[in-house]
Protein backbone atom coordinates (compact mmCIF):
# COMPACT_ATOMS: atom_id res chain seq x y z
CA UNK A 1 0.00 0.00 0.00
CA UNK A 2 1.33 3.36 -0.77
CA UNK A 3 0.00 6.53 0.69
CA UNK A 4 -1.98 7.48 -2.52
CA UNK A 5 -3.91 4.23 -1.75
CA UNK A 6 -4.13 5.00 1.87
CA UNK A 7 -5.89 8.65 0.97
CA UNK A 8 -8.24 6.63 -1.36
CA UNK A 9 -9.70 4.85 1.25
CA UNK A 10 -9.48 7.77 3.87
CA UNK A 11 -11.62 9.36 1.22
CA UNK A 12 -14.06 6.58 1.22
CA UNK A 13 -14.37 6.21 5.19
CA UNK A 14 -13.99 9.80 6.20
CA UNK A 15 -16.30 12.62 5.57
CA UNK A 16 -15.52 15.27 7.76
CA UNK A 17 -12.81 17.43 6.63
CA UNK A 18 -11.54 18.44 9.93
CA UNK A 19 -10.98 14.91 10.88
CA UNK A 20 -9.03 13.94 7.87
CA UNK A 21 -6.98 17.32 8.15
CA UNK A 22 -6.33 16.20 11.75
CA UNK A 23 -5.09 12.85 9.91
CA UNK A 24 -2.69 14.57 7.37
CA UNK A 25 -1.22 16.68 10.80
CA UNK A 26 -0.52 13.82 12.79
CA UNK A 27 0.95 12.19 9.45
CA UNK A 28 3.24 15.34 8.97
CA UNK A 29 4.37 14.86 13.36
CA UNK A 30 4.94 11.13 12.66
CA UNK A 31 7.41 11.95 9.53
CA UNK A 32 9.26 14.32 11.18
CA UNK A 33 9.59 11.85 14.06
CA UNK A 34 10.74 9.78 11.96
CA UNK A 35 13.18 11.69 10.35
CA UNK A 36 14.41 12.82 14.01
CA UNK A 37 15.16 9.59 15.09
CA UNK A 38 16.40 7.61 11.35
CA UNK A 39 13.00 5.46 11.24
CA UNK A 40 10.96 4.27 8.47
CA UNK A 41 9.45 7.72 7.31
CA UNK A 42 6.83 6.19 4.89
CA UNK A 43 6.10 3.79 7.68
CA UNK A 44 5.15 5.99 10.31
CA UNK A 45 3.57 8.50 8.09
CA UNK A 46 1.31 5.85 7.29
CA UNK A 47 0.14 5.10 10.94
CA UNK A 48 -0.41 8.60 11.36
CA UNK A 49 -2.14 9.04 7.97
CA UNK A 50 -4.43 6.19 8.67
CA UNK A 51 -4.90 5.87 12.42
CA UNK A 52 -8.48 7.78 13.13
CA UNK A 53 -9.78 5.95 9.64
CA UNK A 54 -12.25 4.14 11.49
CA UNK A 55 -13.61 6.86 13.77
CA UNK A 56 -16.80 7.72 11.50
CA UNK A 57 -17.51 4.15 10.97
CA UNK A 58 -17.27 3.32 14.58
CA UNK A 59 -20.08 6.04 15.55
CA UNK A 60 -17.29 7.20 18.12
CA UNK A 61 -17.88 4.10 19.92
CA UNK A 62 -14.69 3.63 22.09
CA UNK A 63 -14.57 0.04 22.65
CA UNK A 64 -14.59 -0.56 18.21
CA UNK A 65 -12.14 2.18 17.64
CA UNK A 66 -8.76 1.52 16.37
CA UNK A 67 -10.06 -2.04 16.31
CA UNK A 68 -11.77 -1.52 13.17
CA UNK A 69 -9.12 0.60 12.64
CA UNK A 70 -6.11 -1.83 12.47
CA UNK A 71 -7.96 -4.33 10.66
CA UNK A 72 -8.66 -2.04 7.58
CA UNK A 73 -5.37 -0.94 7.76
CA UNK A 74 -4.39 -4.94 7.70
CA UNK A 75 -7.09 -4.94 4.82
CA UNK A 76 -4.98 -1.98 2.68
CA UNK A 77 -1.50 -3.87 3.17
CA UNK A 78 -0.17 -1.99 5.75
CA UNK A 79 2.21 -3.84 7.91
CA UNK A 80 1.30 -5.23 11.19
CA UNK A 81 3.64 -2.25 13.14
CA UNK A 82 1.38 0.17 11.56
CA UNK A 83 -1.68 -1.84 12.33
CA UNK A 84 -0.36 -2.36 15.99
CA UNK A 85 0.33 1.33 16.06
CA UNK A 86 -3.35 2.17 15.01
CA UNK A 87 -4.40 -0.37 17.93
CA UNK A 88 -2.63 0.81 20.61
CA UNK A 89 -3.61 4.56 20.08
CA UNK A 90 -6.84 4.03 21.68
CA UNK A 91 -6.07 3.19 25.01
CA UNK A 92 -9.72 2.12 26.24
CA UNK A 93 -7.99 -1.23 24.75
CA UNK A 94 -5.86 -1.39 27.54
CA UNK A 95 -2.35 -1.68 25.28
CA UNK A 96 0.62 -0.19 25.78
CA UNK A 97 2.38 1.43 23.27
CA UNK A 98 6.28 -0.80 23.30
CA UNK A 99 7.24 0.29 19.79
CA UNK A 100 8.75 3.62 18.86
CA UNK A 101 6.34 3.61 16.21
CA UNK A 102 3.75 2.68 19.16
CA UNK A 103 4.99 5.38 21.42
CA UNK A 104 5.15 8.18 18.81
CA UNK A 105 1.68 7.79 17.14
CA UNK A 106 0.71 7.67 21.22
CA UNK A 107 2.00 11.34 21.73
CA UNK A 108 1.79 12.87 18.20
CA UNK A 109 -1.77 12.73 18.55
CA UNK A 110 -2.91 15.05 20.88
CA UNK A 111 0.15 17.23 19.86
CA UNK A 112 -2.03 18.32 16.76
CA UNK A 113 -5.19 19.08 18.91
CA UNK A 114 -3.41 21.41 20.83
CA UNK A 115 -1.23 23.63 17.83
CA UNK A 116 -4.33 23.11 15.86
CA UNK A 117 -6.21 25.11 18.98
CA UNK A 118 -3.30 27.42 20.13
CA UNK A 119 -3.31 28.29 16.49
CA UNK A 120 -7.25 29.09 15.99
CA UNK A 121 -6.97 31.54 18.98
CA UNK A 122 -4.34 33.71 17.23
CA UNK A 123 -5.49 37.07 15.21
CA UNK A 124 -4.56 35.35 11.67
CA UNK A 125 -5.31 32.05 12.67
CA UNK A 126 -2.37 30.80 10.84
CA UNK A 127 0.37 28.27 11.44
CA UNK A 128 3.29 30.89 10.21
CA UNK A 129 2.86 33.33 12.84
CA UNK A 130 2.57 30.69 15.59
CA UNK A 131 5.52 30.19 17.76
CA UNK A 132 6.28 26.45 19.43
CA UNK A 133 6.85 28.91 22.91
CA UNK A 134 3.34 29.99 22.99
CA UNK A 135 2.11 26.16 22.27
CA UNK A 136 4.39 25.49 25.41
CA UNK A 137 2.16 28.36 27.64
CA UNK A 138 -0.98 26.64 26.36
CA UNK A 139 0.14 23.07 27.19
CA UNK A 140 0.26 24.70 30.93
CA UNK A 141 -2.95 26.17 30.64
CA UNK A 142 -5.14 22.65 31.76
CA UNK A 143 -8.61 23.83 30.28
CA UNK A 144 -7.17 25.41 27.26
CA UNK A 145 -7.89 22.34 24.75
CA UNK A 146 -8.50 19.86 27.70
CA UNK A 147 -9.34 17.41 25.17
CA UNK A 148 -5.51 17.26 23.98
CA UNK A 149 -4.34 15.20 26.78
CA UNK A 150 -0.98 16.74 28.34
CA UNK A 151 -0.55 13.56 30.09
CA UNK A 152 -0.55 11.51 26.93
CA UNK A 153 1.97 14.51 24.81
CA UNK A 154 4.42 14.10 27.64
CA UNK A 155 4.88 10.61 26.79
CA UNK A 156 7.26 11.73 24.33
CA UNK A 157 9.38 11.44 27.23
CA UNK A 158 9.34 7.38 26.09
CA UNK A 159 10.64 8.23 22.37
CA UNK A 160 13.45 9.98 24.37
CA UNK A 161 12.28 13.52 23.30
CA UNK A 162 11.98 16.82 25.73
CA UNK A 163 8.60 18.20 25.78
CA UNK A 164 10.07 21.65 24.01
CA UNK A 165 11.82 19.80 21.31
CA UNK A 166 8.59 17.89 20.26
CA UNK A 167 6.33 21.11 20.42
CA UNK A 168 8.89 22.50 18.08
CA UNK A 169 8.64 19.06 15.53
CA UNK A 170 5.27 19.10 15.85
CA UNK A 171 4.48 23.09 15.12
CA UNK A 172 6.86 22.59 12.11
CA UNK A 173 5.81 19.85 10.95
CA UNK A 174 1.73 21.20 10.64
CA UNK A 175 3.32 24.67 9.40
CA UNK A 176 5.10 22.30 6.45
CA UNK A 177 1.68 21.76 5.14
CA UNK A 178 -0.53 24.38 6.37
CA UNK A 179 -1.91 24.92 3.03
CA UNK A 180 -4.01 21.37 3.22
CA UNK A 181 -4.67 22.07 6.91
CA UNK A 182 -6.25 25.53 6.00
CA UNK A 183 -4.20 27.17 8.61
FE1 LIG B 1 -6.39 10.96 16.25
Amino acid sequence: MDRTEALESIRENVENENLIKHMLATEAIMIALAKRFGEDEAEWGLAGLLHDIDVELTGGDMTTHSKLGADLARDLGAGEAIANAILCHNETHGITPKTNLEKALYCADPLTGLITAAVLVRPDKKLASLEAKSVRKRFKEKSFAAGASREQIAKCSEIGLELDEFIVIGVEAMQGIAQDLGL
